[in-house]
């Protein structure tokens, strides 16, 4: 029930997991505000589509829905866009579709109640500057998650790869003081979590002027409580020996790095502005094994960058099998409009066809290594913690320390427990498993 004093808010999230850490936030800032959530834009006198611009593709189901949001939404509903594509066309947006009366860029949620308040009154606005000190310390986010914690320790980025839009979007890099992410830690324990992932671009980049990222994976791991901890994303260059040594000597860093790779080809990595080689990626993986046995790898990879040569594509497939990832995320190339990699000549343009071919190649490679990977772990025994109910009835899906999804039986009461699995089936994606020995069950939260 809304109390007759509350408004309503609802709220559509795209892209990464930094949005979904950015929409906890501006919920929380705007339940401190007087609004509560709902479920449906049906049902709201605020809408806010947090969205992202990384690919044509995602830019363009926001603004299918944007379309959508404007036979749904109440006649006095105020209709606003969040994120990244806010940042990205600004005022634009306001021109282009005339029911939209916010627009708001990630550095600009602070103002949002005073600007949705505003809207509600008639006005429409953008909001798109960038605020180098903001990292929305004083919110106290709406957490989607009961069962692990996202928490952004980053915001911005600071490379430059050349396909890549996000330095536009979210701007400079800028990391939050270390006393501030293990204060959010804290908090977290207290509300019955025991699992933290920390976020940022280039995560493992993050500096607050006294401490690097082995610091913080010290002092979050140090904290009572915390029993798995997690990161993404990490560039390659930013693993310095302190790093690893501090992932290998804290007990719960887990054991599964997503390193994104993006090619396997060092001329292409090059063109890319990557910053490493074919060679220097193998090395960085090779520290990371050494130093944290069984270690599971995913990554990122991204299929026809102008002037992909096939000999390029082959490179890629040898080093997904050559590194032996436990699963990827594949992309097509999408060219962002400003981005170093759409002023590379039209010759080198790769087209859709053979980037389609090649992504079809690519998964293939990707998902027999992931299944050959999975097979010979059937049998085995794997520490999990227990995330949420299972999409088929009756079941639960839960996740080992290496990343894995396991799909056991068991009661929605065991949610936020650990147990012991047994391996018991695969798809040759996800496991099935049996729990063979229920271990310290810590508080549900609920
Ligand atoms: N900061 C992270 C990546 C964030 S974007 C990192 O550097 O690892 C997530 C992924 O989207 C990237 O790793 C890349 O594989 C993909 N991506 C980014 N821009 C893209 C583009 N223009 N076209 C296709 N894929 C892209
Ligand atoms: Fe984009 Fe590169 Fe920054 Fe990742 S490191 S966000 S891919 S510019
Ligand atoms: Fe998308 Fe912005 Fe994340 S562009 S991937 S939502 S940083």
């Amino acid at each position: 029930m809304i109390a007759p004093d509350r408004s309503t808010v609802y709220i559509e999230t795209y892209g990464c997991q930094m949005n979904v850490s950015d929409s906890e936030l501006i919920l929380g800032k705007l339940a401190a505000s007087g609004y509560d959530e709902v479920d449906a834009p049906e049902a709201a006198d605020v809408i806010l589509v947090n969205t992202c611009a990384i690919r044509e593709h995602a830019e363009q189901r926001v603004i299918g829905r944007l379309g959508e949001m404007k036979s749904r939404m109440k006649p006095h509903a105020v209709l606003g866009v969040t994120g990244c594509m806010a940042q990205r066309l600004g005022p634009k947006l306001l021109d282009r579709a005339k029911h939209v009366s916010l627009v708001v860029g990630p550095d600009g949620y602070r103002s949002l109640p005073l600007l949705v308040e505003n809207a509600r009154r008639g006005a429409r606005a953008s909001s798109t500057d960038f605020d180098l000190e903001e990292h929305y310390e004083d919110f106290t986010p709406r957490r989607f998650d009961r069962v692990k914690a996202w928490i952004p320790v980053q915001r911005g980025c600071d490379y430059r790869c050349t396909y890549c839009i996000v330095p536009t979007t979210r701007g400079p890099e800028r990391s939050r003081r270390l006393e501030e992410v293990v204060r959010e830690t804290t908090a977290v324990v207290e509300e019955g979590m025991s699992e933290v992932v920390l976020l940022g671009q280039t995560v493992n980049s993050y500096t607050d002027g006294r401490h690097d990222f082995a610091d913080l994976l010290r002092a979050v791991g140090g904290v009572r409580g915390i029993r798995r901890l997690r990161f993404t994303s990490p560039h390659p260059n930013d693993f310095s020996d302190r790093v690893i040594s501090a992932m290998a000597d804290t007990d719960a860093v887990c054991e599964h790095v997503h390193l994104p790779m993006q090619s396997g080809s060092t001329s292409t990595l090059k063109r890319m502005l990557r910053r490493y080689t074919r060679e220097g990626y193998f090395e960085c993986v090779r520290r990371l094994r050494d130093a944290i046995p069984g270690l599971s790898l995913t990554t990122d990879i991204i299929v026809g960058f102008p002037g992909e040569s096939d000999e390029d594509f082959e490179m890629t497939l040898s080093a997904v099998r050559e590194v032996g990832f436990d699963d990827a995320f594949t992309f097509k190339f999408s060219p962002r409009e400003g981005t170093p990699a759409t002023r590379m000549p039209a010759s080198e343009t790769i087209s859709d066809d053979v980037a389609s071919q090649r992504l079809g190649r690519l998964i293939e490679t990707v998902r027999a290594g992931t299944r050959d990977r999975n097979l010979r772990l059937l049998g085995e025994r794997r520490e999990v913690l227990i995330e949420k109910e299972a999409r088929r009835g009756g079941l639960l899906q839960a996740r080992t320390r290496d990343f894995r999804t396991v799909i056991v039986p068991g009661e929605p009461a065991m949610i936020g427990t650990y147990a012991n699995v047994e391996l018991t089936g695969t798809t040759g994606s996800t496991f099935t498993g049996v729990v063979v020995r229920q271990r310290s069950a810590l508080p549900v939260a609920v």
